[in-house]
């Protein structure tokens, strides 16, 4: 064989080799303010350091993207804007897993001004010649974002610099966009990349996004009983968002059904007429299937209207969140948990899952925590087993790990008065996949059944629904002192929305 094979073999085995054993590297974040990370790419970081200098090239992901390094006073190193401008060819399916990096793009790099008194960039523009920005000051790069081709015209980057005199604060972060909804959290678009880039049999629209000023900065909430002694949560299950719009699913009338419009004015009702105190994303929040495409395009869509309204939001992850898409799990989770009222936290990282978190819910008047909201993650598919590979098909299930870190913590707690006994604070617990005990008989009064609402769906002997563990061990658990959980939600179901009792026998 020829040294150019070998060195082929080498290099294909190298990048299967290091995606498998490779553990994400989590992006660090900041103190709100400080300039930090100039080296690192993370747009929602707050960050105060203006662009100094932006450039575009083609490179390769999988054998390292970054410009020759350069730093002198005036600026840091080259930073790569994540995403590539081709297009959302990430995807992950089953073996493609060590391919869902695109193997070739093209991408936006930019260094940011280190110094006070250096000359920034304060408007960024995608843009043809054609239809180049009115108004003076406009520099065109002489690199472009997208060649020319039969069917458009060459898309340049166009930028507008001011001295360091200049009152502006700059733009401070830019961003590639898949589809056309909703932008980040304090970013605007800057201009048409591709209209119709092809996707499938579908076309998606890649845009440029900035941002001005140092970013987003709200404080992570803190959740609190209302003075009525009420706390009203919102649940919200199983979005399967993509950055094409999926079909509707389970409704009447399909041809005329908006799937990402029609949920949202369904959800912007609820928010109005409920007004919650929290909202809880129970799972599934994107499609993946091959068609999630880029978590970090899609997840505005469904925020923004928490974040408008100023509501504290928790996610737990389904099966099928991390199916397709940029990130990992745990990139997955920070990227949630970086979003503005967001109380995402990945959480202790020995753990199965991510996402595994507590919430406390403080008393009206005063700082004892009177509930605790719990977040597990259930998984997505059960692990492929030699012995048993028709496992491999069913859903994995919370783990024994994770079901001692939950009763570990919770016992852990401080026994407080709670009106006429003192005791721990009860739990409320979100998980994705069912427990078993959903499908077991509700209790009865007579003849009465405690059970309300909906079930058309009643799959439930499907792998993790078979896992019975956490809802004996907190009954195990439960003491006069230790409520324990009280109430367990989960999500995955599409077409039920009921709600049984189970007495505990304690
Ligand atoms: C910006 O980067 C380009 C490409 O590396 C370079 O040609 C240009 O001189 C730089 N501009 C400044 C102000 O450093
Ligand atoms: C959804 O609504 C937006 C804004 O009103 C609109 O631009 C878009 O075309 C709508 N989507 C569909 C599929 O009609
Ligand atoms: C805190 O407030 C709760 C609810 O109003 C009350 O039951 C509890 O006794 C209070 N705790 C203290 C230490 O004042």
């Amino acid at each position: 064989m020829s040294a150019a094979i070998w060195v082929g073999l080498f290099w294909v085995l190298f990048v299967a080799v290091s995606h498998y054993f490779h553990a994400p590297i989590a992006p660090r974040v900041g103190q709100p303010g400080r300039l930090v990370d100039i080296d690192q790419y993370a747009p929602l970081v707050p960050q105060d350091a203006p662009l100094y200098n932006i450039t575009v090239a083609s490179c390769a992901p999988h054998i390292g993207c970054s410009l020759p390094r350069v730093m002198d006073d005036d600026a840091g190193p080259w930073v790569r804007v994540d995403r590539p401008l081709s297009g959302p060819t990430a995807r992950k399916l089953g073996v493609w897993n060590a391919f869902d990096k695109p193997w070739y793009g093209r991408f936006v790099f930019y260094r940011r001004a280190i110094r006070p008194d250096t000359v920034r960039i304060v408007d960024v523009r995608a843009t043809t010649v054609q239809q180049k920005p009115e108004g003076p000051g406009w520099q065109r790069l002489h690199e472009v974002l997208l060649p020319h081709r039969a069917h458009h015209a060459a898309v340049y980057l166009y930028v507008r610099t001011a001295p360091a005199s200049a009152p502006d604060m700059g733009v401070t972060e830019l961003s590639v966009h898949y589809g056309h909804h909703t932008p980040l959290p304090g970013f605007e678009f800057a201009g048409t990349i591709t209209a119709a880039y092809r996707l499938h049999s579908q076309k998606v629209k890649v845009s440029l996004l900035l941002r001005r000023g140092p970013g987003v900065q709200v404080s992570r909430p803190t959740l609190r009983f209302r003075p009525d002694g009420t706390f009203k949560i919102l649940q919200i299950a199983d979005l399967h968002f993509s950055v094409l719009e999926e079909p509707c699913r389970d409704v009447v009338d399909r041809a005329t059904c908006q799937s990402h419009n029609h949920t949202m004015a369904r959800i912007e009702q609820w928010l109005d007429a409920e007004q919650p105190d929290l909202v809880a994303f129970t799972g599934d929040q994107w499609n993946g299937q091959g068609s999630s495409w880029d978590e970090r395009s899609t997840t505005p869509i469904w925020v923004e209207p928490l974040i408008r309204r100023k509501i504290p939001w928790i996610p737990v992850f389904g099966n099928h969140d991390s199916e397709s898409g940029f990130f990992s799990r745990t990139e997955q989770m920070q990227f949630l948990a970086q979003l503005p009222y967001s109380l995402a936290e990945v959480g202790p990282s020995a753990l199965h899952g991510t996402g595994n978190f507590q919430v406390p819910i403080y008393a009206a008047t005063n700082d004892t925590e009177a509930w605790t909201l719990w977040a597990l993650d259930s998984g997505a598919n059960a692990p492929f087993s030699l012995w048993r590979p028709w496992q491999s098909a069913l859903y994995d299930w919370i783990h024994e790990d994770q079901i001692e870190w939950l009763l570990r913590t919770m016992r852990a707690k401080p026994v407080t008065p709670h009106g006429s006994h003192a005791t721990r604070p009860p739990g409320l617990l979100f998980v994705h996949i069912p427990l078993p005990e959903a499908w077991d008989t509700p209790d009865k009064d007579g003849d009465h059944e405690w059970v309300v609402g909906w079930r058309q769906e009643s799959a439930g002997s499907i792998g993790g629904q078979l896992r019975r563990g956490i809802f004996d061990a907190v009954q195990r658990a439960q003491d006069a002192e230790t409520p324990g959980i009280r109430v367990y939600v989960h999500g995955h179901m599409h077409n039920n929305g009921d709600c049984l009792m189970r007495r505990m026998d304690v």
